[in-house]
């Protein structure tokens, strides 16, 4: 990712975090109009959901500049999406569904350079959880333990 990227993530994504639970809500329509055998995988509140997929995005481009401190992250996330039943094929699914509530939120503001920095994002942050979801936690390693 270049800083190009980066900043027109950060640009476009301040226009989505005013409407973001509308947000959230829109891209899990899309999700699971693309693939309906996801939404059983969602047991808890989709509101809350919603709130929790936007914080680790908001969370994710706060710390771009910083992949030392991001990757540890995502490969923790990562981890843990083995345990709710995701597959490596489900990352498709939702970078298309990001991609498509993203152009559908910001209209116009959606440009192509626009829609390739965050597809340049998607593809680091699902490797980076690909990449943990091979690993368990360390933290899950130890609760097992005890
Ligand atoms: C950009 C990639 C993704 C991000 C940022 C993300 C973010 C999150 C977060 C923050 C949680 C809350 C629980 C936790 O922190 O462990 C969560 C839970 C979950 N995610 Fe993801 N996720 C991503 C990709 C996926 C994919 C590809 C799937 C496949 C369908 C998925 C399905 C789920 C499910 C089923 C849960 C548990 C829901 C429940 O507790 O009912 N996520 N996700």
């Amino acid at each position: 990712m270049t800083p190009a990227d980066i900043t027109l993530i950060r640009s476009s994504f301040a226009l989505v975090q005013p409407i973001a639970p509308q947000a959230a809500a829109l891209f899990y329509d899309n999700l699971f109009a693309a693939d309906p055998q996801l939404r059983p995988l969602f047991q808890g509140s989709m509101a809350h959901q919603g709130e929790r997929l936007m914080t680790m995005i908001a969370s994710a481009v706060g710390l771009l500049d910083r992949p030392d401190a991001l990757l540890p992250v995502l490969r923790n996330l990562g981890a843990r999406h083995v345990g709710y039943g995701v597959l490596p094929r489900h990352y498709d699914t939702v970078g298309a569904a990001l991609l498509k509530t993203l152009g559908q939120g910001l209209g116009e503001a959606f440009t192509p350079a626009t829609h390739d920095a965050w597809a340049a994002l998607y593809g680091v942050v699902s490797r980076s959880m690909q990449e943990g979801a091979q690993t368990p936690p360390q933290l899950e390693r130890l609760a097992v333990v005890a």
